[in-house]
């Protein structure tokens, strides 16, 4: 069994990347999860509340699934041509102690999808988390790519992606990256 998390990286009750999440989850192939993280419970990064407490509980948590799974699929919103704030705080915590980022993150196959309502489905954001990757050894998926523009005609009102070719397309993409995420 492939066991993959996906993190969406908005808060937004209506999130149109966290919808896309949930769609690639139940495109998942016979074999393959893709289990959804929330990060609504972690704190802005503080170096002094690292310092005096360690990383909060729901960083370990996320972390420890994260070292325990074969992939990560991030799911990415863009804002001002890059990545949003609130994905990469999480990602920083993540990222704590740096003399943890091999075990949890090093040789990790990392997948990285995204949708907004604009026209062009998240290029900037996508490729402003390369440098991310890079820094923690991870394996990008370069196999498909997936951007999805124009959320708002590709998504119904409850969130479910109704567009037969971005189904197609992120079927691809999951089937895709679940085969590289397998371990050999
Ligand atoms: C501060 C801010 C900046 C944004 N910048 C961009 C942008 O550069 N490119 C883009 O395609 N959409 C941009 N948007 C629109 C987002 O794509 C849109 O709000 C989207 O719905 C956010 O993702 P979500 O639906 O998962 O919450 C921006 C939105 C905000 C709030």
């Amino acid at each position: 069994m492939t066991t993959i998390i996906g993190i969406a990286g908005s808060l937004r009750r209506g999130s149109y990347n966290a919808a896309l999440l949930h769609a690639a989850a139940a495109l998942a192939p016979a074999g393959c999860t893709i289990e959804a993280a929330a990060i609504r419970d972690i704190p802005l990064y503080d170096g002094d509340l690292e310092a005096a407490q360690g990383l909060p509980a729901s960083v370990t948590r996320l972390k420890e699934r994260i070292a325990a799974v074969d992939g990560l699929l991030i799911v990415t919103p863009e804002y001002n041509n890059s990545m949003p704030g609130v994905l990469k705080n999480a990602i920083d915590w993540l990222s704590r102690p740096a003399a943890d980022i091999a075990r949890v993150f090093g040789g990790k196959p990392v997948g990285i999808i995204g949708a907004t309502p604009g026209a062009r489905g998240t290029v900037l954001a996508q490729t402003a988390w390369l440098p991310v990757w890079r820094t923690f050894g991870m394996r990008p998926y370069y196999g498909h790519s997936l951007y999805l523009a124009g959320a708002a005609k590709v998504f119904n009102e409850t969130g479910e992606l109704i567009d037969a070719d971005m189904r197609e397309r992120l079927r691809a993409y999951v089937e895709g990256f679940a085969a590289f995420a397998a371990r050999p």
